[in-house]
């Protein structure tokens, strides 16, 4: 499926409607009870046309999530109707912003993991779609989209597809004009001093991966490292989740895969800072060789970890990934990670939650979020719950306990940031992966903060 910039053309045409505002189309709306209103839509023809008509709600409440998500079923429709091609009239306000929207929005919906379906698989019959917006506009919405349904690709994949390997491999693929890429082994990160990884390595007999991706914006005044967590698959280790807990426990390197999302679209968007992508990559397995409780890691920047739980494993490679981009000197650091499931126990399946002390960072990833529709909330890094990871025999314990998991991770991350770079932490345990279909993000691997990653980027 192809976007194209330009005037409307063919048969079917896809335009939106405020609620109450239906101009010419009254009768026929009245006679299918469409109002306008959010999550309608109306077919409808005309002599030479076919419309295909979105509610966007009241027009004093527009959003331009509003508007993605209309979009979205819109586009759904003309696949089901199996229509070639459409052409979609955008909304009048902020053109620019409307166009790209409308184009994210169909180009999400659309987007299907098939590749191992042997029957049923109906290819899409939409090839083309026009929209009567900037070319410019047009190719960024295609772009944030293409870089999302990339991460997605790589969360949906089986978790003996997708190794610590397989992501490196996925991160070299995007690794174009403009984007370096260097690719750590097993013997360089024992090299490197990186304890926190080579101890939860240890007990998966497939080799672990760090890998450090670089784009280079000539000018540039600011360097943003961007630092994913990379589990391929979370079995819990020798602390063993449960089969209901371990069912989605592929999702866990959607951290790291937005980065690799994220560096797929560099080199097209241009942005205007260098940007770090860096992403610590194992398994999680409990081998006959894997970490005990009461073992002791050495993470790279010389801080010791006593292993409570070796399910808390994703901070354990965080430390090292942190404590790399700290020796990057970059003007400030932001993670993803899936890491707790107290996060999600919070915030629920459709809410990242943001930890910061940076009133500046925090202020620019909340609109970017806001205005890409990915749903980020703040929680407080509390001073006073370091003591719940204090250690009797090393610098931290790797586990809080009950309360404030999702706090006590955080805080515990900090440890491994150099003071005076300012840094965020996102977790993303919730909505990386969902159960059941969402507007525009079909059940399985969402790529959030993809596209909330990139317009923050656009923004410096
Ligand atoms: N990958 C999990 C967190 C997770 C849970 C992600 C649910 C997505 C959905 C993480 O490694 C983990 O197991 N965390 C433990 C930490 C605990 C042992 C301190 C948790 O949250 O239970
Ligand atoms: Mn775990
Ligand atoms: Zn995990």
């Amino acid at each position: 499926m192809k976007f194209i910039a330009g005037a409307p053309k063919g048969e079917t045409i896809i335009r939106f409607a405020f609620e109450g505002e239906l101009g010419g189309l009254k009768d026929e709306a009245k006679a299918n009870n469409f109002w306008g209103r959010e999550r309608e839509l109306l077919v409808t023809y005309d002599r030479k046309h076919r419309f295909l008509v979105a509610g966007l709600g009241k027009k004093e409440k527009f959003t331009t999530e509003k508007l993605r998500r209309a979009a979205a079923s819109a586009g759904q429709r003309a696949r089901s109707l199996d229509l070639p091609d459409v052409s979609v009239e955008v909304p009048a306000g902020d053109r620019a912003e409307n166009t790209q929207v409308v184009v994210e929005g169909i180009a999400l919906a659309l987007y299907e993991y098939k590749r191992y379906k042997s029957r049923n698989a109906k290819p899409l019959k939409l090839q083309t779609v026009r929209v009567d917006g900037d070319a410019d506009a047009v190719h960024r919405g295609e772009v944030y989209a293409r870089a999302t349904c990339l991460t997605r690709d790589l969360v949906n994949e089986p978790p003996s597809v997708c190794t610590p390997r397989y992501l490196a491999e996925a991160a070299r693929r995007v690794a174009t004009k403009g984007v370096s890429v260097q690719v750590f082994d097993e013997k360089k990160i024992e090299k490197m001093k990186m304890g926190g990884l080579q101890g939860v390595a240890i007990g998966s007999t497939e080799p672990a991966r760090f890998v450090h991706l670089k784009y280079r914006a000539p000018g540039a005044r600011k360097t943003v490292a961007i630092v994913g967590k990379g589990i391929t698959f979370d079995s819990g280790g020798l602390c063993l989740k449960p089969a209901d807990g371990m069912l989605n426990m592929k999702d866990d390197m959607s951290g790291a895969a937005a980065v690799i999302g994220v560096f797929s679209a560099l080199s097209e968007l241009r942005p205007r800072v260098n940007v770090h992508g860096i992403f610590a990559a194992t398994e999680n397995m409990p081998g006959g060789s894997a970490y005990k409780t009461r073992d002791v890691l050495r993470a790279m920047n010389g801080k010791t970890m006593e292993i409570i739980n070796t399910d808390a494993e994703g901070r354990l490679i965080l430390a090292d990934a942190l404590s790399y981009a700290s020796t990057l000197k970059p003007t400030e650091i932001i993670d993803l990670a899936t890491l707790t499931g107290a996060c999600v126990v919070a915030l629920g399946p459709d809410i990242s939650a943001i930890f910061t002390a940076s009133e500046k960072i925090q202020k620019g990833l909340l609109a970017a979020s806001k205005a890409e529709g990915e749903k980020l909330w703040p929680l407080p890094l509390e001073n006073e719950y370091m003591e719940m990871i204090k250690s009797d025999v090393a610098d931290m314990k790797n586990s809080g306990g009950r309360w404030a998991g999702a706090i006590t991770a955080a805080l515990f991350l900090r440890e491994f940031v150099d003071e005076g770079i300012p840094w965020a932490h996102l977790d993303i345990a919730g909505p990386a992966l969902v159960e059941s279909d969402r507007p525009y993000r079909p059940a399985g691997g969402t790529g959030v903060m993809v596209r909330t990653l990139l317009r923050y980027l656009e923004d410096q």
